[in-house]
């Protein structure tokens, strides 16, 4: 391992995320590993970083280690940034996944508003700031990610008025009357606005956002770009993002991926279909209702298990914040009792798994799957839909995507279902399990040229450019 990123060593492309692409993993001999980090930002950007030559940013994942230094992992150049245990609770699980998350998703479960985790979430955020001020070149492009990080921008701004500050939220961004609940809305407007540019995932967020810097700051807006009060412009526009489309292709493609799809089959007993769920255990994902649709069917006699099985998935998640664990009991309970109620001995009705696993064996998954059953309550995208299509190469296989994810305003050929209701979602996955070859194709064909038209390449090509097109501005007021 080679430490070539440093202060003396400055990058031109500096990504800030509350997560590196790999966590570290503590082996039980003492020694230290890498393993790839959960999430869908991840898959995003890891293929953009290594096409841009650049530095990230990151949390390893664990509390309390001591400081490493920036080092290269598989070709990464990457710069960690250590939080205490402390700061886990407060920032991470408290601020960032106790507060913004479910007020960011439609308040799906209650946010919790504490001043101890703000004031952990201003402090961390200024690490992250600082550390990015450290490592960009004079001049450079940094580009900020996520809900986790919104005063970034405006924090390293301060700091280093001569970058090129981008920011993009892969969440939803919620309208004002949800986002007006937040004590510090205000903060957090201005935090963002210290970025040239603010990428959302959909156009309606995009509107949210422009509507509260209007109605909270005060500042003028034209369409979607916020004069401030210093002239300078902030751009705030809907990124739709994507995912390294032609590498999932290609991995499905694969020998090794073909033949463990069939291990996958045969290994369930060869049923006439396979339903397939993978997110991470979220309540945001629907999981628990999807699980139920497909019990209700099975115990109404509409589906027999010698015809078909649910394969889910579910990554481990947040485990330590309470609405996550309530979330995991309910998931294991109802599959128990599912099963039990209808399983036959080598035919369970629901074949679950609480575990992560390599991509392979989710291309594997996906290639194994008759109907891909993608149900969030709320979005911002879901890759996950867009993997699975980007896999069915020979124009087979239904996905039953929710109207709530963000996928499914360039999906529109998938069977889209509401995920609150129960019925329009039992009624659905009968239609996707009995569909013909005929209609299946002429859907996927349809969603194929979208993915692999609009893929994670393009996404931040557009991005990149749309930021590099922002004209300097120069403000005699702030002196580095
Ligand atoms: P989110 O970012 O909310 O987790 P996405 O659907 O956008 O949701 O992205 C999830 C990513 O995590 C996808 O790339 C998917 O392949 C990956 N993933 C989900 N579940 C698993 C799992 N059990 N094992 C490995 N990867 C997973
Ligand atoms: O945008 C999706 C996202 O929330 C990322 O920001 C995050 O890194 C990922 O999912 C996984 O969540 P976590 O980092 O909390 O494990």
């Amino acid at each position: 391992r080679v430490a070539d990123v440093s202060p003396a060593h400055q990058a031109d492309l500096v990504i800030v995320a509350n997560r590196l692409p790999v966590d570290r993993v503590h082996l039980p001999d003492g020694s230290v590993s890498w393993r790839r980090s959960p999430g869908g930002l991840v898959t995003a950007l890891e293929p953009v970083l290594r096409a841009n030559d650049g530095a990230w940013i990151g949390w390893p994942g664990s509390a309390d280690d001591e400081e490493v230094e920036p080092f290269v992992e598989d070709g990464l150049s990457l710069v960690p940034v250590s939080l205490s245990a402390r700061e886990v609770e407060e920032f991470y699980e408290g601020f960032s996944n106790g507060t913004l998350w479910p007020l960011y998703h439609d308040v799906i479960a209650k946010p919790e508003f504490h001043r101890e985790w703000w004031e952990s979430y201003v402090e961390v955020n200024r690490r992250f700031a600082d550390r990015a001020a450290e490592v960009a070149a004079d001049g450079a492009t940094v580009w900020v990610q996520d809900y986790q990080l919104q005063l970034v921008p405006q924090m390293l701004r301060e700091q280093r008025p001569d970058l090129r500050i981008g920011f993009y939220l892969h969440i939803p961004f919620p309208p004002a009357e949800l986002f007006s609940q937040l004590p510090w809305r205000r903060q957090i407007l201005e935090g963002l606005l210290g970025a040239d540019l603010i990428g959302f995932q959909l156009p309606g967020a995009a509107a949210n956002f422009v509507r509260l810097v209007r109605s909270r700051v005060g500042h003028k807006t034209h369409r979607d770009t916020i004069y401030l009060p210093d002239g300078r412009p902030v751009k705030a526009t809907a990124f739709p993002i994507s995912i390294d489309t032609a590498g999932f292709e290609e991995l499905a493609r694969s020998e090794g991926v073909e033949k463990r799809a069939a291990e996958i089959r045969e290994a369930l007993g060869n049923p006439r279909r396979i339903f397939l769920g993978v997110d991470r255990l979220d309540y945001t994902k629907g999981i628990f209702s999807r699980l139920r649709a497909f019990g209700e069917l099975v115990r109404d006699g509409h589906l027999d298990v010698e015809d078909a099985v649910f394969v889910q998935v579910a990554t481990p998640s947040r485990e330590r914040v309470e609405q996550y664990r309530i979330l995991r009991d309910d998931i294991e309970r109802l599959v128990g009792g599912i099963n039990g109620d209808h399983g036959r001995i080598g035919r369970p009705a629901i074949s679950y798994m609480h575990s992560s696993y390599p991509r392979e064996e989710m291309a594997a998954l996906y290639r194994a799957a008759d109907v891909m059953v993608v149900t969030p309550f709320r979005d911002g995208m879901n890759l996950v839909a867009k993997e699975y299509v980007a896999c069915r190469y020979d124009n087979d296989g239904a996905l039953v995507l929710s109207e709530f994810a963000g996928a499914a305003a360039e999906l529109r050929q998938a069977w889209l279902v509401n995920p609150y209701d129960i019925d329009g979602m039992k009624a659905t996955l009968l239609e996707a399990f009995a569909a013909d070859e005929k209609e299946t194709s002429r859907r996927m064909r349809a969603m194929r040229k979208t993915v692999l038209t609009h893929d994670v390449a393009k996404w931040a090509r557009d991005f990149l450019d749309e930021l590099g097109s922002i004209p300097e501005h120069h403000d005699k007021s702030v002196r580095r």
